[in-house]
């Protein structure tokens, strides 16, 4: 993982992305503004892994370009794909809203590049906007039951 610096149209595609999401949507423009100051952007290979089910979370990502695959573990070492996220899709919420560790393995399958908002900073939208903390735990709770379907 490579953390690069931020160019204008970057700061446009994270705007963007974060309009296309409704959950976004209570916060108003200085609240948007003071939480996209804190945010990253990282590089990573083909091939590389975000995080692994069972770490502790610390982030949560908005995916800028590229393609993830979201791995939960069956029985003894396989892994099954429950879903593929791609730009302007965001993953990561699950451990930060439970405290419960990464529900999944999150792995590249191309080069992509990640915004990524740690914990501190996506606890402050949480504080700031009860509507984006309530959709952000109704999709946490689809999410969870999606992959407990697909563990069958
Ligand atoms: P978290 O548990 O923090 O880490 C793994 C992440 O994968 C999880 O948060 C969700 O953001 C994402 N995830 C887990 N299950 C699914 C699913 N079925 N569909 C899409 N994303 C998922």
């Amino acid at each position: 993982m490579e953390k690069l610096t931020m160019s204008d149209a970057d700061y446009g595609a994270l705007a963007r992305a974060m309009r296309k999401v409704d959950f976004f949507a209570p916060l108003n423009v200085g609240e948007l503004e003071q939480i996209v100051k804190y945010i990253m952007l990282c590089r990573y290979k083909a091939g590389e892994t975000v995080f692994r089910q069972g770490d502790p979370g610390d982030a949560f990502y908005i995916v800028h370009d590229g393609a993830l695959s979201v791995r939960v573990k069956t029985i003894l070492f396989f892994k099954k794909q429950v879903a593929r996220l791609g730009a302007g899709d965001f993953f990561g919420e699950m451990a930060l809203l439970s405290r419960d560790p990464r529900s999944a393995t999150v792995v590249c399958e191309e080069p992509t590049r990640l915004f990524v908002l740690l914990s501190a900073d996506f606890g402050f939208m949480l504080k700031k906007s009860p509507a984006f903390a309530e959709e952000m735990r109704k999709l946490a709770e689809r999410r969870k039951f999606m992959s407990r379907q697909d563990k069958r």
